[in-house]
């Protein structure tokens, strides 16, 4: 059966410092990847408003706000802070060793082999 996710690497843990967010591009999608008291969340980080670049916003505990027009997203659940069905899709992600990945969908007509050798997943 093919995976349907992989960890793939998006930045140093370095990289983004508690109360924190930075942007990323992880396989052609831009991701905003946030540090809530030292836990990350990534969610889509392109703002279904407009397309603004959510990576680079303001966080605030747990709500980043879009810097073009102020649209506000939980980066836990991804919703929008106003309208419930706004709803950007988050991600998991893991710390190893420093670094951050986060967990990807993969293309389902790709052998898990295929998949592996392209995107280097951690146990
Ligand atoms: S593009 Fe994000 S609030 Fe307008």
């Amino acid at each position: 059966m093919p995976a349907t996710s992989d960890w793939i690497p998006i930045a140093s843990a370095s990289d983004c410092p508690p109360g924190t967010s930075i942007e990323r591009v992880v396989d052609g999608r831009v991701v905003a990847l946030a540090n809530v008291a030292g836990v990350w969340h990534a969610l889509d980080g392109l703002c279904p408003h407009q397309g603004g670049p959510l990576g680079t916003g303001q966080l605030c505990g747990t709500v980043l706000t879009c810097p073009w027009h102020g649209w506000q997203f939980d980066v836990v659940s991804g919703r929008h802070r106003l309208s419930p069905t706004v709803h950007q899709q988050v991600y998991e992600v893991r710390q190893r060793d420093g670094e951050l990945f986060v967990r990807w969908p993969t293309v389902a007509t790709l052998p898990p082999s295929d998949v592996a050798e392209q995107r280097g997943p951690i146990a």
